[in-house]
């Protein structure tokens, strides 16, 4: 029998597979969003994808909490929560550090309050690596200590803290996830990622540069003390990440509460802005015309998980190759090329 799982932010890059993974698996949705970063559009296809349409939408604002009394009584009782809602520009978090407090720190907190109010407390949250800040040991445990840098990680690290606070009050399951860096696409082109205007962050950039959208990929620094000079990120396939989301869930299911989890989501392997941009080359057999250019302010030189605790806890590895994320991110940007919305 499959539970049935709210999933905020349903509708964005990770949720969207997410919700398609879970559709698979058997279980019975609802989905809250505001559209705020994201398309409806992904979650017909979603249905479509799962050839099955057990997903309910409903549109609002996380901070409202008349909106998920809606999303909690739409279906039933709701088993579990996935919490991406949430904003996520590191750089847009410096320039509106409040709007970033309220979505992401106040939205959690509205969402946990909602479920202590409607008996469900069992919760994955979408943490990140960059709550780490600059670190220089690695690859990086979930022990390590954690020094944000910017308000994105700080709001991020202040959920995390309050639901281990809840966890400690009463018979909350929680699992901070801290994802490394999503890319790819579902296989079949379908669904995607889809940053609106010009996108901040490696692969969007580049597969829009392959599909002659931009003219040329700027890499930000080549004098970081890494093995090119480019800075290292721990790249993951976006399916393998949606994965690890219903074996966490399905982990916590079965947990006594409290329990509290946090988790590094990664491959474990550290790949350098160069070493992407030859991999994608070899991968579609396309050119990416580059400049070498500063450093981007509040950028790390590298980023790397140790991702063995997730393999001792919940029997999760990241599977897919660096091909696997370039082809298909570059089967979504040309079988989209605005993105969900239809070409002018
Ligand atoms: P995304 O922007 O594609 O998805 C976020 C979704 O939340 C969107 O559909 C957006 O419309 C919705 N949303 C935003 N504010 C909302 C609000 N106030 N109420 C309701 N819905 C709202 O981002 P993503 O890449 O899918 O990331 C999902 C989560 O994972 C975010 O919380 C993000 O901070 C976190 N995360 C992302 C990355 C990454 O590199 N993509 C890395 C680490 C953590
Ligand atoms: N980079 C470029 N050129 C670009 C974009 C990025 O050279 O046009 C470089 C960056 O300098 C960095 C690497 O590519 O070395 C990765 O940068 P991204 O912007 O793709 O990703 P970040 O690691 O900066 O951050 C992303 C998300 C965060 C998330 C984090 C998790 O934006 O929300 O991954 O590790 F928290």
């Amino acid at each position: 029998m499959g539970s049935r799982i709210l999933i905020t932010g349903g509708a964005g890059f990770i949720g969207s597979h997410t919700c398609l993974v879970l559709l698979d698996a058997g279980h019975e949705l609802v989905v809250l969003d505001n559209f705020d970063n994201s398309n409806p559009e992904a979650l017909k296809r979603v249905e479509e994808l799962a050839g099955r349409g057990a997903l309910s939408v409903v549109e609002g604002d996380v901070r409202q909490s008349d909106v998920l009394d809606q999303a909690f009584r739409c279906k039933g009782p709701i088993d579990g929560v996935i919490h991406f809602a949430g904003l996520k520009a590191v750089g847009e978090s410096v320039a509106d550090p409040l709007r970033y407090w309220d979505v992401n720190l106040n939205g959690s907190r509205v969402l946990a309050a909602a479920m202590e109010q409607h008996g469900c407390r069992t919760l994955v949250f979408s943490s990140t690596s960059t709550v780490y800040g600059e670190p220089d040991q690695f690859p990086l445990t979930e022990e390590l200590t954690t020094a944000p840098v910017h308000p994105y990680a700080q709001t991020k690290l202040a959920v995390e803290q309050m639901l281990q606070a809840l966890c400690r009050s009463g018979a909350w399951r929680v699992a901070c996830l801290r994802y490394f860096n999503p890319v790819g696409a579902h296989p079949s082109g379908r669904i995607g990622e889809d940053p609106l205007g010009i996108p901040n962050n490696l692969f969007p950039f580049m597969t829009q540069v392959a599909a002659g959208r931009r003219e040329r990929l700027q890499i930000f620094g080549n004098d970081y003390p890494t093995h090119d000079g480019t800075g290292i990120r721990d790249y993951i396939h976006v399916m393998d990440l949606a994965e690890a989301h219903t074996v966490t869930l399905d982990h916590l299911l079965k947990q006594p509460a409290p329990s509290i989890l946090t988790l590094n989501i990664g491959t474990g392997t550290g790949l350098s802005v160069l070493d992407v941009v030859n991999g994608f080359e070899a991968a579609t057999g396309l050119t990416i015309p580059y400049d070498l250019v500063e450093r981007r302010p509040g950028d790390v030189p590298r980023l790397q998980a140790c991702p063995e605790r997730a393999k001792t806890v919940l029997g999760w590895t990241a599977r897919r190759s660096l091909e696997e994320m370039c082809r298909d991110g570059w089967a979504w940007q040309q079988a989209n090329p605005m993105g969900y919305r239809k070409p002018a």
